[in-house]
């Protein structure tokens, strides 16, 4: 009797407690243990009835212990046993990733030239020599092919990363019948050093118009309209004469410095011009190695890279922030789409 009440008013509201408790009267060694062992001194005829006693107090001292075990649990899952759940806490901050710059420049040029009815084509990133080079008038051993320095992947034949999306254009006009009409952005390869300005893995979009009667002045308009679309209304546009094989005539597209507005400044680096592509009509060779009638038919093709148009667009100084994934840096875009 006297064991079964310290049994029920023994305090416990800790772990320690508990343990203390589980000590005391329900181990083997505890009080109760003790009695069950002293069972053995006591008269045969009064074993049985005290014995039965000995469980009951057993049992009371087991269902106890397990009772605060299960509370002591529950309050340290909880916080507290009696705090009921709080629906006004707050909850903790899911964060979201946001759309890396160059994806949200890409995707702005897509929607620019998708209105002016271009689609977007695709090709892969490992090429053979006659869709980089040679179907695009590169003639063989021409040093016009050392302007891009390329990481060969096998020689004789050769497979190359390719150097440019001019070989999605060959792609294009081998498999399908003008009118084409298409923008083919993508990852290109230069064996070039990593510096500020420029990077061995960066990105184009380029551009190609072949139909009845195109001429440069479609160019001219095309990239114009382009250029207020992506910058600033009020932009100006030069082309500069300039060289690639595949197109004839060809020049470089420049436009008016959108820091300075034509003033000078460090920027254009004080002529009030950046360049930001190069551009031509497709030399009939191109055309006819592709299996389209150059006497029918005339093109004109652009190409620009994405980094640069980016670095304009947001005045980023270092084109090697966008590839060191710099969480600080890439934050700064989440706003944007
Ligand atoms: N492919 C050229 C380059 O990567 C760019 C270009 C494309 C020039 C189309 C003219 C016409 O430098």
């Amino acid at each position: 009797k006297e064991i079964q009440g310290q049994v029920a008013s023994f305090p416990i509201t800790t772990p320690a407690e508990l343990e203390q408790f589980r000590i005391a009267y329900v181990g083997r060694k505890g009080v109760i243990g003790d009695l069950f062992d002293a069972l053995k001194t006591v008269p045969q005829d009064e074993r049985k009835a005290l014995g039965a006693e000995l469980n009951t107090l057993k049992n009371f001292a087991q269902t106890r212990f397990n009772e605060f075990q299960a509370l002591l649990e529950n309050q340290h899952t909880n916080g507290s046993a009696q705090a009921p759940l709080d629906l006004t806490l707050p909850t903790i901050p899911n964060e979201l990733g946001s759309r890396h710059p160059l994806s949200i420049v890409r995707n702005r040029i897509i929607e620019i030239f998708e209105r002016i009815g271009f689609n977007v084509s695709e090709g892969p990133e490992i090429e053979d020599d006659w869709h980089n080079f040679t179907a695009l008038n590169f003639p063989e051993n021409h040093p016009a092919r050392d302007m891009q320095d390329t990481f060969f992947i096998e020689k004789n034949p050769d497979i190359a990363l390719r150097t440019h999306t001019s070989s999605v254009q060959v792609r294009l006009m081998e498999t399908q019948k003008p009118p084409i009409r298409s923008l083919m952005p993508g990852r290109v390869f230069r064996n070039e050093a990593i510096s500020a300005r420029a990077h061995c893995i960066f990105h184009q979009v380029e551009g190609l118009y072949v139909n009845t009667d195109v001429s440069f002045a479609d160019l001219k308009q095309t990239l114009y309209h382009f250029a207020k679309e992506m910058f600033a209304k009020d932009i100006k546009i030069r082309f500069r004469p300039s060289f690639f094989p595949f197109t004839e005539p060809s020049a470089e597209i420049d436009i008016s410095c959108l820091i300075c507005k034509g003033k000078g400044c460090n920027i254009c680096k004080y002529t009030g011009w950046v360049e930001i592509g190069g551009s031509g009509m497709v030399d009939p060779n191109v055309l006819e190695n592709c299996g389209i009638d150059s006497q029918k038919y005339t093109g004109f093709a652009f190409g620009m890279g994405i980094e640069r148009i980016t670095m304009l667009a947001y005045q980023i100084k270092d084109l090697r922030l966008f590839t060191e994934n710099d969480i600080r840096f890439l934050r700064q875009f989440s706003q944007l789409s």
